[in-house]
């Protein structure tokens, strides 16, 4: 979703704006524009497409130390130079930039049109520099607060006027903003990631906060002008994290990373003594965990794929009912809040809209809701009431990948804790850490033969349609490749029940349609077998993921490709991995743009 960036400082504003805002490319954007101002002067450049076009525009040696950059996904109004960001008031004195939807800005506009003001734009966010105009009374700190205090909506706001040199002044409510504060300058993004190649350290603005920044000094007040002492936090990521090295694009080196990120997600969570999960972020008793009678998984997307597979563990091995939610829907049905249960928000980014609402509707009903978050201090993170990072670094393509695999260990982690406190013995314990420790090495032997993933890719890539088809712990997995495949490659994928695909389904199948089956050697491969039969009687092209050496399920099928034999709850992550795999080199054959697809963002901060 859009990307805002702001600097003031020693250094030429332009060029950190336009890297601050390739930093921010990941999220997902239509158009992009920067502000410079420069002796009591601001500078406006804005382009639809990608950066590059505005790089292009942008004078050799634009002077001006300070400004700010946007990157827009468009909500309200076509995607043209126009409406990009940053918009300034009709005197040009003012520029803002605005991430979020300002809900009463139809209303505002007619107030605004009526007293004369006019306006050039279709969007919702040009309300917001002409009503700053219309309060500015010297001093734009000021006029900002009385700005949002009439604003309805969400947002993240950096606004500059060319009276006030070298001082930015932000605002947020729902839309995040994050300050860095640098040696002699000062940087204001939208996320970490547009901040980090000048500075670690970083201060979260909150919602209902204002922020005014010179070169050398911040102050966060409240919209009555309160003042308010924040945290300095300390990013620990490494540069090296946000760029792609040797890869072609971070979908690929994300995948490739994921042994990795796995075992980081389980690092020192381990207590092997006791055959148990430690994790001390849940800021719950054990006397309170012994105490859950029921566990719902709230999330969107990828994030709520890896709850539903949770759910199936979770009631296996901790007998707990449990199951997994979309978010979107959870907040507007009036969720019914049980006295013992536990919720968790699960969400890579901790910026998801649906989720943090969900969260929020949840926590007001008087629900513990924990989180699963990757983005640490994210909104989710800091909002929920208590939780578990799952460390896998910054994800940057859009499609997550390695995120999905971290989610799945720490919720597993979270199983083997209740399991533990309830049926599951000491041994079994200690034999399903063994299984979770061993998932690095067995991702890592899966990725080694991506070759063979590769090959299946461009025999099937021409496909226009794919079912994706799976079973009990898997099913969830099989709706994961599906999306996987559709958000990057564009070829319409549907992720069914194996089971369910007599119910309807099977009346897509042809001789153009291949189906990938996902067949372990659990409990449900005969089932899977027969499903796969039945597709093949129709003349349908079946692709199977199955296990080393099941010679039934190779007589049956086109193509295979095997994983490793494994514990059965392993299965999810041994074949996620040949999903994400197919799906990437299938969008790479088609030539799509991997880490951006068309219409998807990051960091989806709108409902
Ligand atoms: C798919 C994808 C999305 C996200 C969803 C939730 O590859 O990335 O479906 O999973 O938008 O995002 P988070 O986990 O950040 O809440």
């Amino acid at each position: 979703m859009c990307g805002i960036v702001g600097y003031c400082g020693p250094k030429p504003a332009a060029p950190i704006l336009i890297e601050g805002l390739k930093r921010l490319e990941y999220r997902g954007y239509d158009s992009a524009g920067i502000c410079v101002g420069n002796h009591g002067e601001l500078t406006i450049i804005k382009k639809k497409g990608k950066l590059h076009a505005l790089d292009a525009a942008v004078p050799d040696g634009l002077q001006g130390y300070w400004g700010i950059g946007h990157t827009r996904w468009a909500t309200h109004g076509e995607v043209n130079d126009l409406n990009a960001h940053p918009h300034s008031d009709q005197s040009g004195r003012i520029a803002i930039v605005h991430n979020g939807i300002i809900e009463n800005y139809g209303a505002l506009r007619e107030k605004l049109q009526h007293e004369g003001y006019a306006f050039r734009t279709e969007t919702d966010s040009e309300v917001i520099a002409h009503l700053l105009s219309s309060l500015y009374e010297g001093n734009l700190e000021q006029a900002l607060k009385r700005t949002c205090a009439i604003l309805k909506g969400t947002y993240g706001i950096v606004a500059m006027h060319q009276d006030e040199p070298d001082q930015l002044v932000g605002a947020r409510n729902g839309s995040p903003l994050v300050l860095g504060i640098g040696e002699n300058e000062m940087l204001l993004g939208s996320d970490v990631t547009a901040l980090i190649a000048h500075t670690r350290q970083v201060v979260y603005i909150e919602d209902g906060e204002v922020v005014r920044v010179t070169p050398n000094n911040y102050r966060t007040t409240d919209l009555r002008d309160r003042r308010i002492d924040k945290k300095v936090d300390t990013i620990s990521w490494e540069l090296e994290e946000i760029e792609k090295g040797n890869y072609r694009c971070f979908m690929e080196k994300e995948i490739f990373e994921q042994p990795e990120s796995i075992r980081r997600a389980f690092q020192g969570r381990i207590d092997h003594e006791h055959a148990t999960a430690h994790l001390g972020g849940l800021n719950m008793s054990n006397r309170e965990l012994l105490e859950i009678e029921r566990i719902k998984l709230v999330a969107a997307g990828t994030s709520y794929h890896a709850g539903m597979v949770s759910s199936y563990l979770m009631e296996n091995l901790a007998r707990i009912p449990c199951n997994a939610e979309l978010a979107s829907e959870l907040r507007y049905r009036n969720p019914i809040v049980e006295r013992n249960s536990i919720y968790f928000a699960i969400s890579q980014s901790g910026e998801t809209a649906d989720t943090l609402y969900a969260l929020r509707e949840l926590q007001r009903k008087g629900a513990r809701v924990l989180g699963i978050c990757n983005v640490v201090g994210s909104t989710i993170a800091r909002e929920s009431d208590g939780g578990v990072y799952i460390h896998s670094g910054p994800e940057i393509a859009v499609a997550s990948t390695k995120a999905f695999t971290s989610q799945l260990t720490a919720l597993y982690l979270y199983t083997l804790l209740i399991a533990r406190m309830r049926d599951m013995s000491w041994e079994q314990g200690h034999r399903f850490i063994e299984a979770l420790e061993s998932i690095p090495a067995l991702t890592q032997s899966i990725l080694e033969r991506h070759a063979e993933v590769e090959a299946l890719a461009r025999k099937y890539c021409q496909a226009q349609n794919f079912l994706f088809l799976g079973r009990g712990i898997n099913y969830p997995v099989a709706l994961e490749g599906a999306l996987k495949l559709k958000e990057i490659s564009y070829i319409h994928a549907e992720g069914y029940s194996a089971a369910e695909i007599k119910h309807g389904p099977i009346a897509l199948i042809n001789e153009q349609t291949p189906s990938l089956f996902i067949v372990p050697d659990d409990g449900l491969r005969e089932k899977v077998i027969s499903n796969m039969k039945e597709v093949k009687a129709r003349k349908g092209p079946v692709i199977a993921l199955a296990v080393d050496g099941d010679r039934e399920v190779a007589a049956i099928a086109d193509d295979v490709f095997s994983v490793p034999r494994a514990g059965q709850y392993i299965y999810p992550f041994a074949m996620m991995i040949p999903l994400q795999l197919f799906a990437y080199y299938c969008a790479l054959e088609l030539g799509r743009d991997v880490d951006q697809p068309r219409n998807l963002a990051k960091s989806v901060t709108v409902e």
